[in-house]
């Protein structure tokens, strides 16, 4: 259960409990695909609708006063078991206090949310020992994680109510902020929502190597992001019926690490955040309060070449990104903030959302958390100009282009299939997926099991801040995203790797594919997946 010190002055801090959405409840989809279909006629008829919020952008929390302590997940210890480093996860129903006095029913790992942090180095032989508690079937999926398709903890590898699961495999990624996430088939979204996803902090020599802020919780701070709607009684709405519209769920309250209206107390130096997007729909435009300059160190898979200077930076759902920010001149708190973007032409999402949700996360502001810098005496520091050594992929040996037309909610016109392989690779094969997004609003692709690299967009070069390992990537309306990536040899011919658009409402509505890793393509793939909930009891992951 959280704790959370610090009081609400009424009036001043209260969440805006009303509910926002204009939904008819619950809405007949019919009509909302008339309505859809309507605003698309609208759109293509007006080619200048007008985009009302970004003339007018919507500083949703301006009235918040961040007065609760940011809670710092804690680092999950493990115990060594024939060389392995054991970690206990227990899935269970749990309780937070987000807002004093309130009692929040939650979903949680260990009873809390987010979950603890787990931390291994490159070269750790892990395993997780996971007990599901719920009387839901769930999942744990290692987003970002390179290993067999039997530990990846997809749609396939399902632990029951009371069930449990113990993968484990030997860290093969580089230092790289991971995150860990039920992947239901069809609730993924509302898991997560709930309160299930955790850090999974990868260190190797490099950053051991390294003079960056590495002190967990206090300079080197991971920050979960996620946007929640609540009742009056302070519990979370999870609306079904978003699935049946553009974006996905938008909650007008932002929660990091599940507290709201949060500060910190850092240290008057340089410090490191590691940013993940939690959140089911809604992309942040991270900045400061300041206009200050931060470097970007690392993408969703490890260390950049060196760094990069921003004054923003966007995520998608699913992207994670470690920050440098520079706090020992300040004298003043500065807040980490999301600001109002534009996503060229969106014209059409946002229309709907105006119409159906009452917002577009492209039109909205946001204060996320106020950095309060502690006096004392701080030695300045130099960022190191060379962060990591990074071998790219060669375009002259891939061996098989692959192309995937996202629309609204498909991938290739099809939908997810538990029983269908989409494509299959060869282990060790180098491959270009070309990713086109044939419909009016953004998507995220995620690959299961890799770490890409952008070749580019549109076919111009990415921007600096994207050329690093990848393993989720904004696709805006009318673009084409090409993707470089070598598969591992981790052959399995019967359980397959998911890729999917990580707005997890898409997710759950089927816009997800499967692909199997095999030494010898040439052989018929065999789906060997028990239905959801029968894989119950006591299971051990295994390979082959
Ligand atoms: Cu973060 Cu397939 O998911
Ligand atoms: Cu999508």
């Amino acid at each position: 259960m959280m704790s959370q010190p610090a009081r609400l002055e009424p009036g001043v801090n209260s969440p805006d409990l009303s509910l926002r959405i204009r939904l008819p409840h619950p809405a007949p989809p019919a009509l909302l695909v008339l309505l859809a279909v309507g605003m698309l006629l609208a759109a293509c008829l007006s080619p200048q609708l007008e985009h009302p919020q970004a003339q007018n952008p919507e500083f949703v929390n301006g009235h918040l006063v961040a007065q609760n302590r940011l809670l710092i997940p804690p680092l999950l210890a493990p115990h060594m078991e024939n060389g392995e480093k054991v970690f206990d996860l227990t899935v269970g129903p749990g309780e937070a206090e987000i807002f004093p006095g309130k009692i929040t029913k939650i979903l949680s790992y260990n009873g809390m949310y987010p979950g603890p942090t787990i931390r291994a180095h490159a070269g750790d032989r892990v395993r997780l020992n996971i007990t599901n508690t719920l009387e839901e079937t769930t999942t744990v999926h290692w987003h970002g994680m390179e290993l067999p398709a039997a530990m990846d903890g997809g749609p396939h590898q399902v632990i029951g109510p009371g069930g449990s699961w113990q993968p484990y495999w030997t860290i093969n990624n580089q230092a790289a902020t991971l995150w860990y996430h039920p992947h239901t088939m069809g609730k993924t979204a509302e898991q997560v929502y709930r309160g299930l996803s955790g850090f999974f902090i990868i260190d190797d020599e490099n950053s051991d190597s390294l003079a960056l802020p590495r002190e967990y919780g206090v300079d080197d701070i991971p920050l979960v992001v996620q946007d929640k709607l609540f009742d009056p009684d302070g519990q979370f709405i999870y609306v079904h019926e978003h699935r049946v519209i553009t974006a996905g769920l938008l909650g007008d309250s932002i929660l990091v690490n599940g507290t709201y209206a949060p500060y910190i107390e850092a240290p008057a130096k340089l410090i490191r955040l590691r940013l993940l997007n939690g959140s089911a729909a809604r992309r942040y435009n991270f900045g400061f309060s300041d206009n200050c300059t931060f470097h970007l160190i690392a993408t969703d898979g490890g260390l950049l070449e060196a760094p990069v200077e921003q004054t923003r930076l966007l995520l998608s759902p699913g992207e994670r990104a470690e920050i440098l920010v520079d706090l020992s001149n300040l004298k003043e708190p500065i807040r980490l903030m999301s600001y109002v973007f534009t996503d060229g032409e969106n014209a059409v999402q946002n229309a709907i959302q105006e119409q159906l949700a009452g917002g577009t996360d492209e039109g909205q502001q946001f204060q996320i958390l106020e950095l309060r810098p502690k006096t004392g005496t701080f030695v300045s520091e130099q960022i190191p100009k060379v962060l990591n050594t990074i071998e790219h992929l060669d375009e002259n040996v891939v061996l098989k282009t692959r192309r995937f037309v996202l629309e609204a909610f498909t991938i290739n016109s099809k939908m997810m299939d538990h029983e269908r392989i989409d494509e299959v690779v060869r282990t060790g094969a180098t491959e270009i997926w070309e990713v086109e997004n044939n419909s009016p609003i953004y998507h995220g692709f995620h690959v299961h099991g890799i770490q890409f690299w952008v070749l580019d967009r549109n076919g111009m070069t990415p921007p600096v801040s994207e050329q690093g390992w990848k393993d989720t990537v904004t696709v805006t309306p009318q673009e084409t995203v090409r993707l470089i990536m070598k598969f591992l040899e981790y052959s399995d011919p019967n359980l397959p790797y998911m890729f999917h658009c990580h707005n997890l409402t898409h997710e759950d509505m089927g816009m997800m594919g499967q692909f199997v890793v095999v030494d010898e393509p040439s052989g018929q793939a065999q789906i060997q997946s028990p239905p959801d909930g029968i894989k119950q009891g006591d299971h051990a992951g295994h390979q082959n």
